[in-house]
């Protein structure tokens, strides 16, 4: 037959600090996705509708306490949970957009600066989970993170904490890592994801195999 197998759907993470405009451009990616009639779905981590994600959710509330590295370890299995669902799409055709990923995890952990848990420490538990194909990397100055609101009342919302964590972002950037401006206004910065998701949709007709995180 001369009938070909679809390519793999596209595995597409978005990533920055908290009120950076993650939510905002990923509904907008959605919408092209859709308009394009590909087949995705928009997932985030945490999931917090698991039992690892639960017990995040709490923490994240403050309603209980744990360890630095226990947290840390919660979010990684939180991932690995969807390992096995996440691969069974991709291969299906359908293209992930995923709000937060392991950079995330390695991020927030990291910022805590503790002796106990360095770079390669924070890194090792993501190890060997699929790697995307493209990170956004949406990266937002000090001044208007402020300017968009307060933050909330969840753990890591504050802008000190919020500084750290962006540059423990900067250290994680690797080759299919994009920085966005996302102090441009939201229909600016979605051109530019949008240009930088077809790109990566045409590399993928000839690029069927999917690498692991390092
Ligand atoms: P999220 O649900 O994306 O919240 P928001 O919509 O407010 O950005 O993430 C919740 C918090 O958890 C956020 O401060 C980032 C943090 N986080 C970690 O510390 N480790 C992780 O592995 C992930 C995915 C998120």
């Amino acid at each position: 037959s001369t009938e070909q197998t679809p390519p793999r759907g596209a595995f597409i993470v978005f990533e920055g600090v908290d009120r950076c405009g993650k939510t905002t451009q990923c509904n907008k990616l959605m919408e092209h996705l859709k308009a394009k009639d590909l087949s995705a779905e928009l997932w985030r981590f945490p999931d917090r509708s698991t039992e690892s994600g639960k017990r995040i959710n709490a923490y994240l509330a403050k309603e209980v306490e744990m360890s630095d590295e226990e947290v840390h370890l919660l979010f990684a299995q939180n991932r690995w949970e969807k390992r096995q669902t996440l691969l069974d799409k991709l291969a299906a055709g359908t293209t992930l957009v995923v709000d937060r990923y392991a950079y995330s995890g390695i991020a927030y952990s990291s910022a805590k600066g503790k002796d106990t848990m360095s770079l390669e420490w924070c890194k090792a538990p993501d190890q060997t989970l699929p790697a995307p194909d493209l990170v956004l990397y949406l990266e937002v100055s000090a001044e208007a993170a402020k300017a968009r609101g307060g933050f909330g009342g969840e753990r890591y919302e504050t802008a000190d904490f919020q500084e750290k964590v962006a540059e423990m972002f900067e250290q994680q950037k690797n080759a299919v890592w994009v920085s966005l401006d996302a102090d441009d206004s939201p229909d600016e910065v979605h051109d530019r994801v949008k240009a930088e998701v077809d790109r990566t949709l045409t590399t993928l007709k000839d690029f069927t195999w999917l690498p692991v995180l390092r």
